[in-house]
């Protein structure tokens, strides 16, 4: 494993996984592959640009010529595949992206990787796909998948897919199901980002229902950390599981991200509850903790991180709350 493909790196934690391995690896080659939508920001790499090291390429995962090229192009011995449509209210709005990147996308990927014999291919999953898990219960990589949104079942598809090129190919392949990630490049769409943004303007923080649905959130890194250490010692064939197993309530959460900006809480509102809202994820990632991984951050120390970074950080997402997704966020909240 030395040339990476790392499809939707300019995204949050895609660009979160650059850094982190062209830091840690001096002898890894890295290509990111982007197909730049509304959540891809190539200034979130700008510090690799004319580094021999590194190459960007914008693309589309679901044009496998384009694939075919990149890998070939850059000898790439392994595909990791964060390339997705992420936003689960965007996936109720339209379902349609979520099943032609997540899935045809990711089939494209495979083929390319089967048809040039890839060392690996990695596939990054999310805790969705097992649904909403009922307490005390935590989700273990053998349970069934009981995807309940357009995004989980998309993101189950295509599991399925790697996992049937493991069996019927022999592909070299790896899964790994994080919970929520927060930290630096997040996208203020997802809820941790656009409390932040909105708190230091001033503005409503909309919670969804009651506000008592759980959520894992993790640091990226840690998330990035649990990424490579399945690549470098994971079974092949098999899934493993990435987050602090401490859940969080989204109310908690937000009033947290005012106490530390010292705004009001009386900013958050409650707002009509996302269909088919999952009330809980957990997961037990004892798994990846006997390949030697731990989660390094508390849910209060990463999220303290996160929202500091988005203080410091106003130049990044000042300019992203504009144009379409104004468009986005009247749509999403004008009615709620
Ligand atoms: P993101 O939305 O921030 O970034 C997605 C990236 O993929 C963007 O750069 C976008 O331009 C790119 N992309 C989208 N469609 C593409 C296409 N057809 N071809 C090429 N590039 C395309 O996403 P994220 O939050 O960083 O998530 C990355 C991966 O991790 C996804 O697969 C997601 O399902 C998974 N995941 C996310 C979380 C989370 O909390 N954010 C948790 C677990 C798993
Ligand atoms: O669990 C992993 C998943 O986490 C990833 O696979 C997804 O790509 C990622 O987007 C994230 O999905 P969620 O739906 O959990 O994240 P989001 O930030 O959208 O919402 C977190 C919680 O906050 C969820 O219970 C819904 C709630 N919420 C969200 C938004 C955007 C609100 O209450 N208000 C909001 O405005």
């Amino acid at each position: 494993m030395r040339n990476l493909l790392i499809t939707g790196g300019a995204g949050f934690i895609g660009s979160n996984f650059v850094h982190y391995m062209l830091e840690r690896y001096s002898d890894y080659r890295i290509v990111v592959f982007d197909k730049l939508t509304y959540a891809g920001r190539r200034e979130n790499l700008l510090r690799w640009e004319g580094e021999p090291r590194f190459a960007f390429v914008q693309g589309d995962i679901c044009d496998l010529a384009a694939v075919r090229s990149v890998v070939q192009t850059h000898e790439i011995d392994t595909i990791v595949n964060f390339a997705a449509e992420t936003h689960v209210d965007r996936s109720i709005l339209a379902p349609d992206a979520v099943v032609t990147t997540n899935v045809n996308g990711t089939w494209a990927l495979l083929e390319v990787a089967r048809e040039l014999q890839l060392e690996r291919f990695h596939q990054i999953s999310t805790d969705e796909v097992y649904g909403a898990i009922p307490p005390p219960q935590r989700s273990r990589e053998g349970d069934p998948l009981e995807p309940r949104s357009p995004y989980s079942a998309s993101k189950a598809g295509a599991e399925h897919l790697v996992y049937a090129y493991y069996i019927t190919y022999g592909l070299p392949v790896t899964t790994t199901r994080g919970s929520n990630n927060i930290g630096p490049y997040h996208y203020p769409e997802k809820a941790v980002p656009l409390f932040t943004t909105n708190a230091l303007d001033d503005l409503p923080l909309p919670i969804y229902g009651d506000g008592l649905q759980m959520r894992d959130y993790q640091y990226v890194l840690d998330h990035c950390e649990g990424i490579d250490l399945v690549l470098h010692k994971g079974q092949l064939g098999e899934f493993y599981n990435v987050g602090t197993e401490v859940e969080t309530t989204n109310i908690v959460m937000a009033r947290k991200i005012l106490d530390i900006l010292g705004k009001p809480h009386s900013l958050i509102t409650h707002v009509t509850d996302r269909a088919g809202h999952d009330r809980r994820y957990a997961l037990d990632c004892s798994k990846l903790r006997a390949l030697g991984w731990q989660s390094r951050h508390s849910f209060d120390e990463a999220l303290e991180r996160t929202v500091r970074w988005f203080v410091a950080n106003e130049a990044w997402w000042r300019p992203l709350k504009s144009g379409e997704y104004l468009e986005y966020y009247r749509k999403q909240y004008g009615e709620r």
